[in-house]
């Protein structure tokens, strides 16, 4: 009996995704092979399904992006969702209302699915527990971009077969990044051995109490790992100087074609975008064989197709 309630327990009922901290693998993987599913859509030459039709999504940024807002505002369109853009810029946040008014305000027209960006830490978790729609962190201050480490874990999976055993850097401005945060979460959950490698100041406070190993030496790592996931340098949040100088950031923990030559061979190199090209990593190896940074970004609607999915799903299945 115990064991037909269990079978019967649905694999995802979650209908909020704040954070890949508190996903367990079982759940992450699902989300990747629903993702698999919603691939199609995008190969057919009417690109559209219709599980989200009548449904509202909002694309509430509070923060600049391309890839993210692109890709959620279309992965809601070939779901057959009407799709509101909202920007800090153009609404009533410049006169001073607050994240919350102008949730419950957008709430109050009806919408289903709030995806959010916001600069401070919790704001997504934050909404979740103000609002009935669905809300989706599309990244929080330095804390979680849980859709960008799922569509990685996706291209990793995809190429690879499997991220089990697997050895990845992910390398640069560890202390801002919120993709390092959710990257680490994935990758180690699903059985990959995480390297952080900076320089020491920046990486985030107690790393050591993170489930990952940490290097200073980029040309320590280089060759042994499978995945070399760049991260931009966020200059937007450097408080000071963390390294003396551009050039020598690049000379010792940019991804160069003359470092690419110690790899192995079928190395996969990430990175989550923007890239500050000749920062961290030469032109010719941000495009060259190896790179799957625009792959990345194209399984990311197949994954924010599954995430809306997922979260009206088990939304409706509350009802
Ligand atoms: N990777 C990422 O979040 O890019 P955007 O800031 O362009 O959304």
């Amino acid at each position: 009996m115990a064991l037909m309630r269990k079978s019967r327990q649905p694999k995802w009922n979650r209908r909020h995704l704040l954070g890949l901290r508190e996903l367990t693998a079982e759940e992450i993987t699902y989300i990747l092979d629903t993702a698999e599913g919603f691939e199609q859509v995008s190969r057919r030459s009417v690109k559209k399904a219709p599980p989200l039709r009548g449904k509202v999504v909002v694309n509430l940024f509070f923060e600049d992006s391309t890839r993210t807002r692109t890709s959620f505002a279309l992965a809601a369109n070939r779901l057959s969702a009407d799709i509101i853009e909202f920007t800090k810029k153009s609404s009533s946040v410049s006169k001073g209302e607050t994240l919350l008014d102008t949730a419950r305000n957008l709430e109050a027209m009806g919408i289903d699915i709030v995806v959010v960006r916001h600069g401070a830490g919790g704001a997504a978790r934050l909404l979740s527990r103000n609002i009935k729609a669905c809300v989706v962190n599309a990244g929080d201050g330095f804390c979680e971009h849980p859709t960008q480490a799922l569509l990685d874990v996706y291209t990793i999976r995809k190429i690879k077969g499997s991220l089990e055993g697997l050895k990845i850097a992910i390398v640069g401005d560890i202390a801002h990044s919120r993709v390092a945060r959710s990257d680490m979460w994935a990758m180690t959950k699903l059985g990959a051995e995480v390297i952080f490698v900076g320089p020491p100041t920046l990486m985030p406070g107690q790393v050591n109490r993170l489930p990952v190993k940490v290097s200073h030496s980029l040309d320590e790592v280089i060759e042994e790992v499978d995945v070399v996931n760049m991260l931009r340098i966020q200059f937007e949040r450097l408080g000071g100087n963390p390294f003396p100088s551009i050039r020598e950031y690049s000379h010792y923990f940019g991804l160069t074609v003359d470092r690419m030559k110690k790899t192995k061979p079928d190395i996969l190199v990430m990175h989550p975008g923007p890239i500050n090209r000749g920062l961290e990593m030469e032109s010719e190896v941000a495009d060259g064989g190896n790179s799957v940074i625009l792959e990345q970004v194209t399984n990311g609607l197949a994954v924010r197709m599954a995430v809306l999915f997922l979260v009206n799903q088990a939304a409706a299945m509350e009802k």
